[in-house]
Protein backbone atom coordinates (compact mmCIF):
# COMPACT_ATOMS: atom_id res chain seq x y z
CA UNK A 1 0.00 0.00 0.00
CA UNK A 2 1.16 3.64 -1.37
CA UNK A 3 1.31 5.97 1.62
CA UNK A 4 -0.98 8.92 1.03
CA UNK A 5 0.55 12.16 0.89
CA UNK A 6 -0.10 14.79 3.64
CA UNK A 7 -0.51 18.92 2.72
CA UNK A 8 1.27 20.85 5.25
CA UNK A 9 -0.70 23.77 6.52
CA UNK A 10 -0.22 26.34 8.41
CA UNK A 11 2.56 28.21 10.05
CA UNK A 12 4.21 26.54 13.25
CA UNK A 13 4.23 28.38 16.68
CA UNK A 14 6.71 26.18 18.71
CA UNK A 15 9.39 28.72 18.72
CA UNK A 16 7.55 30.80 21.22
CA UNK A 17 6.52 27.71 23.72
CA UNK A 18 7.29 27.34 26.79
CA UNK A 19 7.65 24.41 29.46
CA UNK A 20 6.28 25.22 33.19
CA UNK A 21 9.27 26.72 34.97
CA UNK A 22 11.70 26.16 32.17
CA UNK A 23 11.53 22.13 32.47
CA UNK A 24 13.01 20.00 30.41
CA UNK A 25 10.84 19.68 27.32
CA UNK A 26 8.83 16.67 26.20
CA UNK A 27 10.42 14.17 28.55
CA UNK A 28 13.71 15.57 27.90
CA UNK A 29 13.67 13.52 24.70
CA UNK A 30 13.76 16.79 22.56
CA UNK A 31 12.97 20.35 22.15
CA UNK A 32 9.58 21.61 20.76
CA UNK A 33 11.09 22.43 17.73
CA UNK A 34 12.79 18.88 17.08
CA UNK A 35 9.48 17.30 17.32
CA UNK A 36 7.40 19.65 15.15
CA UNK A 37 8.06 18.00 12.49
CA UNK A 38 6.77 14.93 10.38
CA UNK A 39 8.82 11.78 10.73
CA UNK A 40 9.16 8.30 9.18
CA UNK A 41 5.68 6.14 8.77
CA UNK A 42 5.09 3.25 10.93
CA UNK A 43 5.40 1.06 7.55
CA UNK A 44 9.09 2.74 6.80
CA UNK A 45 10.47 2.54 10.42
CA UNK A 46 9.62 -1.41 10.17
CA UNK A 47 10.86 -1.64 7.08
CA UNK A 48 14.40 -0.76 8.17
CA UNK A 49 14.26 -2.15 11.65
CA UNK A 50 13.37 -5.57 9.46
CA UNK A 51 16.65 -4.70 7.40
CA UNK A 52 18.87 -4.17 10.85
CA UNK A 53 17.03 -7.59 12.22
CA UNK A 54 18.15 -9.51 9.04
CA UNK A 55 21.88 -8.00 9.17
CA UNK A 56 21.85 -8.67 12.70
CA UNK A 57 20.82 -12.37 12.60
CA UNK A 58 23.28 -12.92 9.54
CA UNK A 59 26.14 -11.89 11.63
CA UNK A 60 24.77 -13.86 14.84
CA UNK A 61 24.76 -16.95 12.69
CA UNK A 62 28.02 -16.42 11.02
CA UNK A 63 29.78 -15.40 13.79
CA UNK A 64 28.97 -18.44 15.96
CA UNK A 65 28.96 -21.23 13.14
CA UNK A 66 32.74 -19.87 12.86
CA UNK A 67 33.33 -20.24 16.53
CA UNK A 68 34.60 -24.21 16.66
CA UNK A 69 36.56 -24.10 13.63
CA UNK A 70 38.67 -20.97 14.36
CA UNK A 71 42.09 -21.66 15.62
CA UNK A 72 42.76 -18.51 17.07
CA UNK A 73 41.86 -18.91 20.94
CA UNK A 74 41.25 -14.77 21.44
CA UNK A 75 38.66 -14.79 18.02
CA UNK A 76 36.85 -17.68 19.38
CA UNK A 77 36.09 -15.61 22.70
CA UNK A 78 35.16 -12.70 21.07
CA UNK A 79 32.99 -13.90 18.85
CA UNK A 80 31.21 -15.77 21.36
CA UNK A 81 31.04 -12.36 23.27
CA UNK A 82 29.84 -10.68 19.89
CA UNK A 83 27.48 -13.46 18.44
CA UNK A 84 25.48 -13.04 22.05
CA UNK A 85 25.21 -9.07 21.63
CA UNK A 86 23.65 -9.79 18.21
CA UNK A 87 21.21 -12.20 19.65
CA UNK A 88 19.89 -10.30 22.48
CA UNK A 89 19.57 -7.13 19.71
CA UNK A 90 17.70 -9.38 17.22
CA UNK A 91 15.42 -9.95 20.30
CA UNK A 92 14.79 -6.62 20.99
CA UNK A 93 14.38 -5.48 17.24
CA UNK A 94 11.96 -8.76 16.94
CA UNK A 95 9.74 -7.49 20.04
CA UNK A 96 9.90 -3.63 18.81
CA UNK A 97 8.45 -4.87 14.93
CA UNK A 98 5.93 -6.87 17.03
CA UNK A 99 4.36 -3.97 18.74
CA UNK A 100 4.31 -1.94 15.37
CA UNK A 101 0.33 -2.75 14.07
CA UNK A 102 2.78 -5.91 12.25
CA UNK A 103 1.23 -9.82 12.58
CA UNK A 104 2.05 -11.32 10.81
CA UNK A 105 5.54 -10.01 11.29
CA UNK A 106 7.63 -11.24 8.36
CA UNK A 107 10.60 -11.52 10.53
CA UNK A 108 11.82 -14.60 8.59
CA UNK A 109 11.69 -13.01 4.81
CA UNK A 110 14.85 -11.79 3.35
CA UNK A 111 14.33 -8.47 2.75
CA UNK A 112 16.79 -8.75 -0.72
CA UNK A 113 18.48 -11.15 -2.28
CA UNK A 114 21.75 -8.75 -2.18
CA UNK A 115 21.58 -8.74 1.52
CA UNK A 116 21.21 -12.47 1.47
CA UNK A 117 24.07 -12.28 -1.43
CA UNK A 118 26.08 -10.15 0.71
CA UNK A 119 25.83 -12.42 4.35
CA UNK A 120 26.34 -15.59 1.62
CA UNK A 121 29.74 -14.45 0.59
CA UNK A 122 30.81 -13.20 4.38
CA UNK A 123 29.60 -16.57 5.68
CA UNK A 124 31.79 -18.44 2.93
CA UNK A 125 35.09 -16.00 3.57
CA UNK A 126 38.57 -17.19 4.28
CA UNK A 127 39.11 -15.68 7.80
CA UNK A 128 40.72 -12.28 6.78
CA UNK A 129 38.60 -11.39 4.38
CA UNK A 130 35.43 -12.28 6.72
CA UNK A 131 37.27 -9.50 9.10
CA UNK A 132 37.47 -7.28 6.59
CA UNK A 133 34.27 -7.37 4.99
CA UNK A 134 32.62 -7.30 8.48
CA UNK A 135 34.39 -4.68 10.53
CA UNK A 136 35.38 -2.55 7.75
CA UNK A 137 31.98 -3.00 5.19
CA UNK A 138 28.68 -4.62 7.33
CA UNK A 139 29.15 -3.63 10.78
CA UNK A 140 30.42 0.40 9.94
CA UNK A 141 27.45 0.36 7.17
CA UNK A 142 25.33 -0.73 9.93
CA UNK A 143 26.12 1.61 12.27
CA UNK A 144 25.46 4.46 9.92
CA UNK A 145 21.91 2.97 8.85
CA UNK A 146 20.81 2.74 12.23
CA UNK A 147 22.22 6.07 13.43
CA UNK A 148 20.11 7.65 9.71
CA UNK A 149 17.28 5.65 11.26
CA UNK A 150 17.11 7.14 14.61
CA UNK A 151 17.41 11.03 13.20
CA UNK A 152 14.52 10.26 10.42
CA UNK A 153 12.06 8.60 12.68
CA UNK A 154 9.67 10.74 14.86
CA UNK A 155 11.60 11.27 18.48
CA UNK A 156 8.35 11.46 20.30
CA UNK A 157 6.67 9.65 18.38
CA UNK A 158 8.77 6.53 17.80
CA UNK A 159 10.79 6.60 20.73
CA UNK A 160 10.88 2.88 21.63
CA UNK A 161 12.66 2.69 18.38
CA UNK A 162 15.06 5.30 19.13
CA UNK A 163 16.00 3.82 22.42
CA UNK A 164 16.49 0.22 21.13
CA UNK A 165 18.69 1.73 18.26
CA UNK A 166 20.66 3.88 20.39
CA UNK A 167 21.61 0.44 22.56
CA UNK A 168 22.07 -1.81 19.22
CA UNK A 169 24.43 1.05 18.46
CA UNK A 170 26.67 0.51 21.59
CA UNK A 171 27.09 -2.59 21.24
CA UNK A 172 27.80 -2.58 17.37
CA UNK A 173 30.72 0.02 18.35
CA UNK A 174 32.31 -2.60 20.61
CA UNK A 175 32.35 -4.98 17.78
CA UNK A 176 33.48 -2.05 15.49
CA UNK A 177 36.63 -1.37 18.16
CA UNK A 178 37.80 -4.64 18.28
CA UNK A 179 37.11 -5.66 15.06
CA UNK A 180 39.16 -2.82 13.65
CA UNK A 181 42.04 -3.94 16.13
CA UNK A 182 41.54 -7.20 14.99
CA UNK A 183 42.13 -6.71 11.36
CA UNK A 184 45.23 -4.40 11.66
CA UNK A 185 46.58 -7.43 13.98
CA UNK A 186 46.02 -10.65 11.21
CA UNK A 187 45.25 -8.89 8.18
CA UNK A 188 48.95 -8.33 6.17
CA UNK A 189 49.14 -6.02 3.44
CA UNK A 190 48.96 -8.68 0.58
CA UNK A 191 45.86 -10.66 1.65
CA UNK A 192 44.19 -7.55 1.99
CA UNK A 193 45.08 -6.95 -1.67
CA UNK A 194 44.46 -10.40 -2.95
CA UNK A 195 40.51 -9.70 -0.79
CA UNK A 196 39.15 -6.76 -3.37
CA UNK A 197 37.48 -8.75 -6.37
CA UNK A 198 35.85 -10.35 -3.28
CA UNK A 199 35.32 -6.98 -0.99
CA UNK A 200 34.12 -6.00 -4.48
CA UNK A 201 31.85 -8.59 -4.76
CA UNK A 202 30.39 -7.46 -1.09
CA UNK A 203 29.85 -3.84 -1.69
CA UNK A 204 28.34 -4.66 -5.27
CA UNK A 205 25.80 -7.34 -3.30
CA UNK A 206 24.92 -4.46 -0.65
CA UNK A 207 24.66 -2.03 -3.27
CA UNK A 208 22.44 -4.06 -5.25
CA UNK A 209 19.94 -4.33 -1.95
CA UNK A 210 20.38 -0.51 -1.99
CA UNK A 211 22.70 -0.17 1.24
CA UNK A 212 21.81 -2.31 4.65
CA UNK A 213 18.53 -0.25 5.22
CA UNK A 214 17.36 -0.22 1.24
CA UNK A 215 17.48 3.54 1.56
CA UNK A 216 19.32 4.32 -2.25
CA UNK A 217 16.82 4.81 -4.68
CA UNK A 218 15.91 1.88 -7.04
CA UNK A 219 17.41 3.35 -10.16
CA UNK A 220 20.66 3.82 -9.23
CA UNK A 221 21.43 0.43 -7.65
CA UNK A 222 23.64 -1.95 -9.28
CA UNK A 223 22.98 -4.97 -10.88
CA UNK A 224 23.19 -8.28 -8.39
CA UNK A 225 26.73 -9.48 -8.98
CA UNK A 226 27.52 -13.47 -8.96
CA UNK A 227 28.12 -15.19 -5.79
CA UNK A 228 32.36 -16.09 -5.48
CA UNK A 229 32.90 -17.24 -2.13
CA UNK A 230 29.04 -18.16 -1.69
CA UNK A 231 29.11 -20.41 -5.27
CA UNK A 232 29.09 -23.24 -3.11
CA UNK A 233 26.42 -23.74 -0.62
CA UNK A 234 28.62 -23.56 3.20
CA UNK A 235 28.88 -26.00 5.35
CA UNK A 236 29.21 -26.02 9.36
CA UNK A 237 32.77 -27.50 10.07
CA UNK A 238 32.42 -29.22 13.34
CA UNK A 239 35.86 -30.35 13.81
CA UNK A 240 37.32 -28.16 16.79
CA UNK A 241 40.93 -25.97 15.74
CA UNK A 242 43.03 -24.50 18.11
CA UNK A 243 46.00 -22.30 17.83
CA UNK A 244 49.87 -22.99 18.67
CA UNK A 245 49.15 -22.54 21.91
CA UNK A 246 47.29 -25.97 22.23
CA UNK A 247 50.22 -28.54 21.25
CA UNK A 248 48.48 -31.40 22.63
CA UNK A 249 44.94 -30.84 22.42
CA UNK A 250 44.46 -34.97 22.57
CA UNK A 251 45.70 -34.70 26.60
CA UNK A 252 43.90 -36.52 28.65
CA UNK A 253 46.86 -37.19 31.28
CA UNK A 254 45.50 -35.27 34.41
CA UNK A 255 42.32 -35.98 36.11
CA UNK A 256 41.23 -32.58 37.45
CA UNK A 257 38.16 -33.99 39.13
CA UNK A 258 40.27 -36.58 41.25
CA UNK A 259 42.72 -34.26 42.48
CA UNK A 260 39.79 -31.30 43.18
CA UNK A 261 37.55 -33.94 45.07
CA UNK A 262 40.56 -35.46 46.98
CA UNK A 263 40.25 -33.97 50.55
CA UNK A 264 43.57 -34.66 51.54
CA UNK A 265 45.10 -32.28 49.04
CA UNK A 266 45.72 -28.43 50.00
CA UNK A 267 42.88 -25.70 48.50
CA UNK A 268 45.74 -23.49 47.35
CA UNK A 269 47.23 -26.13 45.05
CA UNK A 270 43.28 -26.37 43.94
CA UNK A 271 43.19 -23.65 42.53
CA UNK A 272 45.64 -24.18 40.09
CA UNK A 273 43.42 -27.51 39.11
CA UNK A 274 40.20 -25.03 38.87
CA UNK A 275 42.14 -22.51 36.38
CA UNK A 276 42.73 -25.74 33.97
CA UNK A 277 39.05 -26.61 34.46
CA UNK A 278 38.18 -23.12 33.21
CA UNK A 279 40.00 -22.85 30.71
CA UNK A 280 39.50 -25.87 29.57
CA UNK A 281 35.78 -24.68 29.19
CA UNK A 282 36.56 -23.26 25.58
CA UNK A 283 35.39 -26.81 24.22
CA UNK A 284 31.82 -25.93 25.50
CA UNK A 285 31.30 -22.81 23.14
CA UNK A 286 33.22 -25.20 20.32
CA UNK A 287 30.27 -27.54 21.08
CA UNK A 288 27.24 -25.07 21.31
CA UNK A 289 28.24 -23.63 18.30
CA UNK A 290 27.03 -26.66 16.07
CA UNK A 291 24.03 -26.86 18.72
CA UNK A 292 23.08 -23.62 17.62
CA UNK A 293 24.63 -23.64 13.92
CA UNK A 294 22.56 -26.83 13.38
CA UNK A 295 19.30 -26.21 15.01
CA UNK A 296 17.09 -24.33 12.56
CA UNK A 297 13.63 -23.32 13.08
CA UNK A 298 13.52 -22.45 16.88
CA UNK A 299 12.14 -19.46 18.38
CA UNK A 300 14.18 -16.50 19.17
CA UNK A 301 14.56 -17.15 22.27
CA UNK A 302 16.66 -20.58 21.93
CA UNK A 303 19.10 -18.62 20.06
CA UNK A 304 18.83 -16.18 22.29
CA UNK A 305 19.32 -17.87 25.67
CA UNK A 306 22.07 -20.49 23.98
CA UNK A 307 24.10 -17.85 23.10
CA UNK A 308 24.24 -16.30 26.33
CA UNK A 309 25.10 -19.52 27.94
CA UNK A 310 27.92 -20.19 24.81
CA UNK A 311 29.45 -16.85 25.93
CA UNK A 312 29.31 -17.37 29.80
CA UNK A 313 31.43 -20.21 28.93
CA UNK A 314 33.66 -18.24 27.09
CA UNK A 315 34.14 -16.07 30.17
CA UNK A 316 34.65 -19.09 31.94
CA UNK A 317 37.50 -20.71 30.02
CA UNK A 318 39.04 -16.77 30.29
CA UNK A 319 38.88 -16.46 34.01
CA UNK A 320 40.89 -19.00 33.67
CA UNK A 321 43.78 -17.70 31.45
CA UNK A 322 43.31 -14.83 33.95
CA UNK A 323 43.89 -17.09 36.56
CA UNK A 324 46.79 -18.98 35.13
CA UNK A 325 48.18 -14.88 34.11
CA UNK A 326 48.01 -13.75 37.87
CA UNK A 327 49.62 -17.39 39.13
CA UNK A 328 52.47 -16.75 36.55
CA UNK A 329 51.88 -20.45 35.09
CA UNK A 330 52.70 -19.84 31.71
CA UNK A 331 49.84 -22.03 30.56
CA UNK A 332 50.71 -22.87 27.00
CA UNK A 333 54.15 -24.12 27.43
CA UNK A 334 52.81 -25.81 31.18
CA UNK A 335 49.22 -27.06 30.65
CA UNK A 336 47.97 -28.90 28.20
CA UNK A 337 44.29 -27.84 27.51
CA UNK A 338 42.23 -30.25 25.28
CA UNK A 339 39.53 -30.30 23.19
CA UNK A 340 38.76 -34.27 23.36
CA UNK A 341 35.30 -33.20 24.86
CA UNK A 342 34.07 -30.81 21.87
CA UNK A 343 35.55 -33.35 19.45
CA UNK A 344 33.96 -36.56 20.69
CA UNK A 345 30.41 -35.07 20.76
CA UNK A 346 30.65 -32.88 17.32
CA UNK A 347 31.89 -35.51 15.44
CA UNK A 348 29.93 -38.45 17.23
CA UNK A 349 26.80 -37.25 18.07
CA UNK A 350 23.64 -35.10 16.50
CA UNK A 351 22.62 -31.87 17.68
CA UNK A 352 19.87 -33.09 20.39
CA UNK A 353 21.90 -35.77 21.82
CA UNK A 354 24.86 -32.76 22.24
CA UNK A 355 22.33 -30.82 24.01
CA UNK A 356 21.24 -33.90 26.04
CA UNK A 357 25.13 -34.69 27.47
CA UNK A 358 25.08 -30.68 27.93
CA UNK A 359 22.15 -30.73 30.37
CA UNK A 360 23.03 -33.92 32.10
CA UNK A 361 26.35 -32.99 32.93
CA UNK A 362 25.19 -29.18 33.72
CA UNK A 363 22.97 -30.55 35.93
CA UNK A 364 25.04 -33.07 37.59
CA UNK A 365 27.17 -29.48 39.04
CA UNK A 366 24.60 -28.52 40.79
CA UNK A 367 24.81 -30.93 43.72
CA UNK A 368 26.82 -29.84 46.56
CA UNK A 369 30.21 -31.65 45.35
CA UNK A 370 29.77 -29.13 42.26
CA UNK A 371 29.80 -25.70 42.00
CA UNK A 372 29.84 -24.71 45.66
CA UNK A 373 32.75 -27.09 46.34
CA UNK A 374 34.97 -25.38 43.89
CA UNK A 375 33.63 -21.75 45.23
CA UNK A 376 34.46 -23.41 48.91
CA UNK A 377 37.91 -24.32 47.86
CA UNK A 378 38.79 -20.71 46.45
CA UNK A 379 37.38 -19.29 49.42
CA UNK A 380 39.79 -21.93 51.71
CA UNK A 381 42.42 -21.45 49.53
CA UNK A 382 42.69 -17.46 50.94
CA UNK A 383 42.30 -16.27 46.77
CA UNK A 384 40.11 -13.44 46.06
CA UNK A 385 39.95 -13.69 42.46
CA UNK A 386 39.58 -17.58 42.07
CA UNK A 387 36.46 -16.79 44.71
CA UNK A 388 35.22 -14.35 42.46
CA UNK A 389 35.51 -16.37 39.57
CA UNK A 390 34.01 -19.40 41.23
CA UNK A 391 31.12 -17.15 42.48
CA UNK A 392 29.77 -16.45 39.11
CA UNK A 393 30.46 -19.53 37.69
CA UNK A 394 28.43 -21.39 39.78
CA UNK A 395 26.02 -18.53 39.26
CA UNK A 396 26.04 -18.89 35.57
CA UNK A 397 26.01 -22.57 35.42
CA UNK A 398 22.64 -22.40 37.60
CA UNK A 399 21.24 -20.62 35.21
CA UNK A 400 22.43 -22.80 32.38
CA UNK A 401 20.37 -25.70 34.38
CA UNK A 402 17.38 -23.20 34.05
CA UNK A 403 18.19 -22.48 29.88
CA UNK A 404 18.69 -26.78 29.79
CA UNK A 405 15.38 -26.75 31.16
CA UNK A 406 13.48 -24.38 28.82
CA UNK A 407 15.00 -25.85 25.59
CA UNK A 408 15.84 -29.09 26.17
CA UNK A 409 13.66 -30.47 29.05
CA UNK A 410 10.61 -28.98 28.04
CA UNK A 411 11.45 -31.25 24.63
CA UNK A 412 11.24 -34.46 26.52
CA UNK A 413 8.39 -36.43 28.31
CA UNK A 414 9.47 -36.01 31.08
CA UNK A 415 12.59 -34.22 33.13
CA UNK A 416 13.34 -38.36 33.81
CA UNK A 417 14.13 -39.27 30.65
CA UNK A 418 15.65 -35.80 29.79
CA UNK A 419 18.39 -36.47 32.36
CA UNK A 420 18.39 -40.62 31.35
CA UNK A 421 18.79 -40.03 27.51
CA UNK A 422 21.93 -37.31 28.27
CA UNK A 423 22.98 -39.81 30.59
CA UNK A 424 23.09 -42.84 27.84
CA UNK A 425 24.48 -40.60 24.73
CA UNK A 426 27.22 -39.47 27.10
CA UNK A 427 27.70 -43.10 27.66
CA UNK A 428 28.13 -44.19 24.07
CA UNK A 429 30.68 -41.34 23.08
CA UNK A 430 34.20 -42.69 22.47
CA UNK A 431 37.18 -41.22 24.27
CA UNK A 432 39.62 -42.93 22.46
CA UNK A 433 42.70 -42.35 25.25
CA UNK A 434 44.31 -45.51 24.52
CA UNK A 435 44.03 -45.19 20.34
CA UNK A 436 44.98 -41.54 20.53
CA UNK A 437 48.23 -42.45 22.27
CA UNK A 438 48.86 -45.81 19.92
CA UNK A 439 48.57 -43.65 16.85
CA UNK A 440 50.85 -40.60 18.49
CA UNK A 441 47.96 -38.16 18.61
CA UNK A 442 49.36 -37.71 22.19
CA UNK A 443 51.32 -39.35 25.04
CA UNK A 444 49.04 -38.05 27.52
CA UNK A 445 52.17 -36.39 29.74
CA UNK A 446 51.79 -35.27 32.88
CA UNK A 447 52.10 -31.61 32.43
CA UNK A 448 50.70 -31.14 36.31
CA UNK A 449 54.39 -31.90 37.73
CA UNK A 450 55.72 -29.31 35.25
CA UNK A 451 52.76 -26.69 36.48
CA UNK A 452 52.93 -26.76 39.56
CA UNK A 453 56.24 -26.47 39.79
CA UNK A 454 56.47 -23.71 37.99
CA UNK A 455 53.92 -21.95 40.29
CA UNK A 456 56.37 -22.87 43.30
CA UNK A 457 59.31 -21.51 41.63
CA UNK A 458 57.80 -18.13 40.91
CA UNK A 459 56.10 -18.02 44.51
CA UNK A 460 58.97 -18.95 46.38
CA UNK A 461 57.59 -22.37 47.96
CA UNK A 462 58.84 -25.62 48.79
CA UNK A 463 57.15 -28.25 46.78
CA UNK A 464 54.30 -30.49 48.45
CA UNK A 465 55.30 -34.12 47.38
CA UNK A 466 51.75 -35.01 47.03
CA UNK A 467 50.83 -32.53 45.08
CA UNK A 468 53.89 -32.66 42.50
CA UNK A 469 53.67 -36.63 42.55
CA UNK A 470 49.71 -36.38 41.22
CA UNK A 471 49.56 -38.79 38.55
CA UNK A 472 45.95 -39.76 37.91
CA UNK A 473 45.13 -39.64 34.07
CA UNK A 474 41.29 -39.93 32.55
CA UNK A 475 42.70 -43.48 31.48
CA UNK A 476 42.01 -45.66 34.62
CA UNK A 477 38.63 -43.52 35.85
CA UNK A 478 36.85 -44.20 32.24
CA UNK A 479 33.98 -46.05 34.04
CA UNK A 480 33.77 -43.34 36.56
CA UNK A 481 33.12 -40.60 33.75
CA UNK A 482 29.06 -40.48 34.63
CA UNK A 483 29.86 -39.63 38.08
CA UNK A 484 32.82 -37.11 37.49
CA UNK A 485 31.62 -35.36 34.45
CA UNK A 486 35.01 -34.78 33.12
CA UNK A 487 34.64 -31.83 31.05
CA UNK A 488 32.74 -28.62 30.79
CA UNK A 489 31.40 -27.29 33.68
FE1 LIG B 1 27.51 -24.05 31.75
FE1 LIG C 1 30.59 -24.43 31.94
FE1 LIG D 1 31.97 -22.84 34.05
Amino acid sequence: MSEPTITPRGPSFTTGYQTHRNLPPLAGLCSFTEADRAGLSVEESVRRLKRHHYALRRIHGILTARITAEPIYELKMAWSHQAWLCAEQVGVLRSRVGEMREPPLGLDKVPHAGLALAFDELQAAPRDLLLMGLYEVVVPGLLESMARHATDTHPLADQPTVRLLRMARLDLEDLHRYGRKAVSSLVSGEARAAAQPALQVLNQALAAAGGLDGGTAEASRPALPPPLHSARPWQYDPRPQRDERFPDPYNMGVNAEVFLYDPRQPAEAKVLMMYYKRLREIDVPEMMAGIIAQTPDKPWGYYRDMSRQLWDEARHAMMGEVGFASAGIDWPSKVAVNFTWSLGLNTQLAPKERHAVLYFIEQGLMPKTGKRHEWETAIMAGSPLAATFQDFDWADEVLHARIGRDWYVSDMPSPHEAVAYGDACWSKVLMNWEHWRSEGHTRHANWWTGAYAQYCERHGQTQDPSVAQFAVSYEAIRADLKDLAQASG
